[in-house]
């Protein structure tokens, strides 16, 4: 029995995609991918509320985080994960869901999906529903390509369009994981997702060995080897069709970062630090004229 007034709490992560291959397009439109996802500790923070209304979601915005840029709320994926769960569960309540966003909008990271990704775990839990994570990935990939990752938590191996995920690593070999800090900057300028992917020429191809460098490289936590494993396939022509995001990976790396990649579709461009104190001069070095913020990526849910 689902009560109205029951309230749940969470930390939904933005993510990085630390390799993103680009392996081909098709039938159906969309582009084969794989890529190495992983979440990173800014996060919007959702409060969800069990109503006996419909669903319904309010915003406040954290620094830098443009509101203008969210879209109608009927086109909002949390709201629309939420709608989907209700209809898929017939479920009589409604509920209420409060974002503080802290993740740039429209900026490679996920933001929206982890929005979705927070009210799909969260629902299944205020909602009582028990579903397995399995089913609640599938429900997200219905939606969008990057929330089963982000539902299934972790660092990630994603794979097809998005909707098959496995996690890199298992639950002994989870808390080793020391993650990288990771400085992010935004140029404020929006790639959407559709543009960037229609633009995308096949060409630039990873060695064979990137995504085993990658990953023994993530276990490790050894930053100069991830370094020279960063690969995104959509970072030439975004750089190409938006000299901001080209200018914004030309400061970071003016900064002091070890190497430099656009995330996801952009706009956003994380550069890896050495440390938490080399991270912290790199804001310095950034100046307060370019969004940014330091972070750590971290597998462990
Ligand atoms: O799945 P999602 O709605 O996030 O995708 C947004 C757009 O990005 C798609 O409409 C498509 O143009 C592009 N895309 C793609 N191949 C993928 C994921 C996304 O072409 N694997």
């Amino acid at each position: 029995m689902v009560r109205a007034g029951s309230v749940i709490t969470i930390e939904a992560p933005a993510k990085i995609n630390l390799t993103l291959e680009v392996l081909g397009k098709r039938p159906d439109g969309y582009h084969e991918l794989r890529s190495i996802v992983m979440p990173v500790s800014l996060t919007d923070s959702l409060t969800l509320t069990t109503t006996y209304a419909q669903v319904a979601m309010t915003i406040t915005v954290g620094p830098g985080v443009d509101l203008s840029k969210i879209g109608s709320v009927d086109r909002n994926l949390a709201v629309r994960a939420a709608r989907l769960m209700q209809e898929r569960y017939k479920i009589n309540a409604g509920a209420r869901i409060h974002i503080h966003k802290r993740i740039p909008i429209g900026g490679g990271m996920g933001g929206g999906s982890a929005d979705a990704a927070g009210v799909i775990r969260g629902l299944n839990r205020l909602w009582e529903l028990n579903r397995p994570n399995d089913e609640l990935m599938a429900l997200g990939a219905e939606l969008g390509s990057d929330i089963p990752a982000l539902v299934h938590g972790g660092a990630v191996l994603m794979e097809g369009r998005g909707e098959r995920v496995r996690g890199l690593f298992d639950a002994e070999e989870q808390p080793r994981c020391q993650g990288f800090w990771t400085v992010i900057a935004n140029p404020g300028v929006m790639c959407p997702t559709p543009d960037v992917f229609r633009k995308w020429r096949a060409g630039l191809t990873a060695g064979p060995l990137l995504l085993h460098n990658m990953i023994s490289s993530i276990r490790t936590s050894d930053v100069s080897a991830a370094t020279d494993a960063l690969h995104n396939g959509l970072q030439p022509g975004v750089f190409e069709s938006y000299p901001d995001v080209a200018q914004t990976a030309t400061r970071l790396k003016e900064a002091g970062c070890l190497g430099v990649l656009l995330s996801g579709s952009g706009a956003s461009v994380f550069g890896l630090a050495q440390s938490e104190v080399h991270g912290q001069e790199i804001c310095r070095n950034l100046g307060s004229d370019l969004w940014h913020v330091l972070v750590r990526t971290c597998p462990v849910v």
